[in-house]
């Protein structure tokens, strides 16, 4: 070592006690509070470094209790700053908790907290241990009291299938599937659907309702038929705009999620999700549900995109991808039609969610679904059950650039900005003042009008219809005559639904027997058996009346894929021998093939999957009020009609569908259509 070194060596020794001297003072200089960041949580190193979260400057501290007003908690201020200034905060951890929408069973609140989660859902019969409106509340609520405890204390979104109404809560009002709904024609009438089902949501806490279905459905075969309004594009558009108004707004034209009486919707599955064929899918037993819709861009934007252009019109901030295909391309991959069309040529502003596990099904390499998934246009992973798994596939695919930071900011900014445009920064928690709304007497009266109004009248022959409430006897066979599961069909209380007593209403039978007179004797047998029915000798006594209902036990997706639509129809004949006029009801979700079996019974009712108000049915059969329902879909004759031929639909003939497209009788007119022998 040379001696300028050793000498240099000694000037350092000298000195290194004022250093130390400087340091200190310089070190106590520094620790006012507008200098020091937060701690931020050694999760991950963030790649945007977080700037300091108490960042003023007041010259001295001020010893205060009160947090500052951060900017982007300050609802002064326009949201996209709020949304910058919040982005500007986060770790990568935090921004990919935003992206990650969890089902409340694979999750408890402390995990919301731990991954800094954005979004929680209850998937199909997702109810708390004990499912009433006051535990739904206290669920949810624990949910957002976790999110709230996160370091930037960001609300979650919690998401529900309200499909026909707040349906998988017991006690809440259950209206018609959209397939009934469709038949009113009525969109003031979706509208307070719409209403009702925002108001008994957010009785729960839950801000975010998986409806409206906008799918445009084509083939009846499919389980999914009766959650579309028609097979025809602009009554799904006008109906499921009046629907998402509803939900969405108070003035019944425009969105204003913002008010506290409304929540998000979710036009979905985008795009052509009713358009799949015939075994097509590759999801498991499903045979058309999650398929493939083969068909050229002309004919996909006329038929199937037309709905989500007025839904984005009408403020949609919310959209789920379709499990289906378009020639072949997973929806959920599919770049062109998400970020091309639905975001640069429809204008879609909001955040894009996918379906449950969906992503999963673009490839078996989970890596890159996540990358092929958020790349084409999907904000938030509806992963459902593997947290860490999607988290850390995020991670690894940030750090290897396959997502860029510039995605994950634009899928974070998005799902932020509605958050911020709902309130939920302002109001994140639901007291329990709307619980009683939840199946009030107010709701169930839209409801048993949309009943009323979904009914169609296919046949009426020998003026079977109105009953008068003054006859004698009436006889009710078939167990879908008295089961309020049954009457309220798929995605209630259950993703599949139930039979019996599964939630509160009034079924058929409750509803003849207030409607008619004291002195009317009501007989229900499941069998439609009533031999034991006699008169002091012991003979059989014969109905005025007998009303058959005849069904399709409930099903939710792919699992109500069905190939054969044909009916049963002993119990039709054994009406005919135990009373005089003869009605079928059929409680089902789509048409069913009853060509044979019309001349066994007088008149025939399509009842779809009415819901929790079977009155609504008995109001028009016994005359207070006359059918209206148009059919939304077409009647198929036999099998071999369907899928039908929309573009060269047959008009007459035995080519044409026994009852066509707006097809409906009433008491005034009533001019079936011509009976022809087409075996
Ligand atoms: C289902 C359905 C979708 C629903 C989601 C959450 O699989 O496809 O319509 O919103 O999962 O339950």
């Amino acid at each position: 070592m040379n001696e300028t070194i050793s000498r240099q060596i000694k000037m350092i020794r000298l000195m290194k006690p004022l250093i130390l001297l400087l340091g200190l003072i310089l070190l106590v200089a520094c620790q006012t509070p507008e200098a020091v960041p937060t701690a931020v949580p050694v999760v991950d190193a963030p790649v945007s470094t977080p700037v300091p979260v108490a960042a003023t400057n007041t010259p001295e501290p001020v010893a205060t209790d009160e947090p500052d007003i951060l900017p982007y908690q300050d609802p002064a201020l326009p949201i996209d700053e709020r949304v910058e200034d919040l982005l500007d905060r986060m770790t990568l951890d935090e921004k990919i908790g935003q992206m990650t929408l969890i089902e409340n069973g694979s999750i408890r609140p402390e995990g919301v907290t731990e991954f800094n989660l954005g979004a929680i859902l209850s998937g199909g019969g997702g109810s708390p241990p004990e499912n009433s409106p006051q535990a739904w509340l206290e669920m949810v609520t624990a949910y957002q009291e976790a999110a709230l405890e996160t370091r930037l204390g960001i609300p979650l979104l919690y998401g529900v299938d309200a499909v026909h109404g707040h349906s998988n809560v017991v006690g809440a009002t259950i209206f018609p599937h959209n397939i009934g709904l469709g038949a009113t024609r009525n969109p003031d009438l979706l509208y307070e659907i719409g209403r009702v089902t925002a108001v008994e949501t957010l009785a729960t806490g839950i801000h975010w309702d998986y409806a409206p279905v906008l799918a445009v459905a084509r083939d009846i075969r499919w389980g999914r038929t009766y959650e579309a309004y028609a097979e025809e594009t602009d009554l799904v558009t006008l109906l499921s705009n009046a629907y998402l108004l509803g939900l969405q707004g108070v003035d019944g034209s425009t969105s204003d999620l913002g008010h506290p009486l409304t929540l998000l919707g979710t036009p979905k599955h985008w795009v052509a999700d009713g358009g799949t064929g015939w075994e097509t899918s590759t999801t498991g037993s499903y045979k058309i549900d999650q398929g493939d819709t083969i068909l050229d861009e002309e004919t996909l934007r006329a038929v199937h995109i037309p709905p989500y252009i007025t839904a984005v019109d009408s403020g949609a901030r919310s959209m789920m991808i379709s499990y289906s295909s378009w020639n072949g391309l997973k929806m959920h991959a599919h770049d062109y039609l998400i970020n091309d069309v639905l975001i640069g040529e429809i204008g879609f502003e909001g955040f894009i969610v996918s379906d449950w596990q969906a992503i999963d099904q673009i490839t078996s390499n989970y890596y890159e679904a996540v990358v092929t998934s958020i790349n084409a246009g999907v904000d938030l992973n509806m992963v459902p059950f593997d947290t860490s798994g999607f988290i850390n596939a995020m991670k690894r695919a940030i750090r290897n650039g396959d997502i860029s930071q510039e995605r994950v900011d634009q899928a974070v900014t998005n799902i932020l900005t509605v958050k911020m445009e709902l309130g939920l920064f302002e109001n994140p928690l639901q007291d329990d003042s709307l619980l009683e709304t939840v199946g009030s007497d107010e709701h169930r009266a839209v409801a048993r009008q949309a009943v009323a109004e979904s009914l169609v009248l296919l046949q009426n022959d020998n003026e079977a219809l109105p009953v008068s409430k003054d006859v004698d006897r009436i006889f009710i066979g078939g167990q879908y005559g008295d089961d309020i599961g049954l009457q309220s069909g798929g995605w209630t209380i259950e993703w599949q639904g139930a039979s019996g007593e599964i939630t509160e209403g009034t079924t058929f039978l409750e509803a003849t027997e207030a409607a008619v007179s004291e002195e009317t004797e009501v007989y229900f047998n499941r069998f439609g058996k009533f031999e034991t029915v006699t008169d002091e000798n012991g003979d059989p006594l014969r109905a005025d009346v007998g009303f058959v209902l005849l069904g399709e036990r409930p099903y939710a997706e792919g699992r109500g894929d069905r190939e054969d639509l044909s009916i049963n129809s002993t119990m039709i004949e054994r009406m005919r021998e135990q009373a005089d006029v003869v009605v079928v009801i059929l409680v089902t979700g789509r048409p069913l093939i009853i060509t044979d079996e019309l001349p066994l019974a007088d008149a025939w009712v399509a009842a779809w999957w009415p819901g929790t108000e079977g009155n609504g049915i008995t109001d028009v059969l016994f005359g207070d009020q006359d059918f209206s329902g148009k059919l939304s879909f077409s009647w198929p004759r036999s099998m071999d009609q369907i899928p039908f031929n929309f573009e060269e639909m047959p008009t007459e003939g035995c080519d044409a569908p026994l009852f066509p497209f707006g097809y409906g009788l009433t008491y005034q007119n009533n001019s079936p259509v011509e009976s022809l022998d087409c075996n």
